[in-house]
């Protein structure tokens, strides 16, 4: 029987001083992934200068009670929801959360689990991710220039 997963993606604008953006970015993405990975959460946050797009995967109570704890952090502000949904699978399924710029550079590997290279014909799941992560992308579009 397929997992059932609910997904939420939302987008919100950084409230994060350019000057200690890497230093907290660092910070959200250590505490994210490893709270996610105790809870089953996987997923990818996209980072522009002024915006965050974020995918949350999982059971459908614990990716509620993320958002809520999300939406309260004082690091970002209009925080609106894009997506909330019940799906058959994970498209971010190894990732507790992928970090991914806007610019196209991303923490996805194009290898596989076996570290064979496959970017001319990515399976299913392939196609899925990057359908996604354009989704995500076109969300911030001419916004984030
Ligand atoms: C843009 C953004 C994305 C975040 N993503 C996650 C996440 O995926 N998982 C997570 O546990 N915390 C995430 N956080 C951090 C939470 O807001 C919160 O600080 C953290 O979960 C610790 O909460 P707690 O002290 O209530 O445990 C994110 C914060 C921001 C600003």
């Amino acid at each position: 029987m397929a997992e059932q997963v609910h997904r939420l993606i939302y987008r919100s604008r950084s409230e994060i001083p350019r000057e200690n953006r890497e230093v907290v970015l660092a910070e959200i993405f250590d505490v994210a992934r490893s709270k996610n990975k105790r809870s089953g959460v996987t997923g990818a946050l996209l980072i522009s200068d002024n915006w965050f797009v974020q995918t949350l995967e999982g059971d459908e109570a614990t990716v509620s009670g993320l958002f809520e704890t999300i939406s309260r952090d004082d690091r970002h502000t209009d925080v609106s929801v894009i997506e909330s949904t019940t799906v058959d699978a994970r498209v971010f399924a190894r990732w507790s959360m992928a970090r991914i710029s806007v610019a196209g550079r991303s923490d996805i590997p194009l290898h596989d689990v076996d570290g064979r290279i496959r970017p001319a014909a990515p399976d299913r799941p392939g196609r899925e991710q990057q359908d996604l992560l354009t989704r995500m992308r076109n969300t911030i579009g001419a916004d984030s220039v």
